[in-house]
């Protein structure tokens, strides 16, 4: 019988073009309605690196933005990441839906698929990218 996938480690994303340095600074926590979500680009083009930082209260969940399913972002505009209930992840032209806490997909086109998580910190009201432990894993390569 096989399962899902097994749950990403969280170190893909350093490996994709325009990757921003662990501890870079995204903004203020402020910055992102909550619930909301709010997407951050680094470099421009087609190879410009695109995540986004989901908010719930205090806590807030950073993933790569590309769908496992079609490899193409899942947002239409810069805040578009919420179901209109703001209770799940989606997909806004095929309305896949992941869970906020852990990316992992709930319905859809990229059901037991997950998002590629990106460690956050929050300090002083400012949202970073996690520091990293260390090199790559060779487990994400
Ligand atoms: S690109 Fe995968 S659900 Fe839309």
């Amino acid at each position: 019988m096989s399962g899902p996938p097994p749950r990403p480690n969280g170190s893909y994303w350093r490996l994709r073009p325009r990757a921003p340095q662990p501890g870079t600074l995204l903004g203020a926590l402020d910055e992102i309605p909550d619930p909301g979500a709010k997407e951050y680009v680094f470099g421009k083009g087609k190879s410009a690196f695109s995540m986004f930082v989901v908010r719930r209260g205090d806590s807030v969940y950073g993933y790569l933005n590309i769908c496992p399913h079609y490899s193409s972002p899942l947002n239409a505009r810069a805040e578009m990441f919420l179901n209109e209930a703001g209770t799940r992840i989606r997909c806004t032209m095929h309305f896949a839906e992941f869970r906020i806490e852990d990316g992992y997909g709930m319905a859809g086109a990229a059901e037991n698929c997950w998002l590629e998580p990106i460690g956050l910190s929050i300090g002083d009201g400012l949202i970073h990218i996690a520091a990293a432990e260390g090199p790559v894993p060779r487990s994400a390569l």
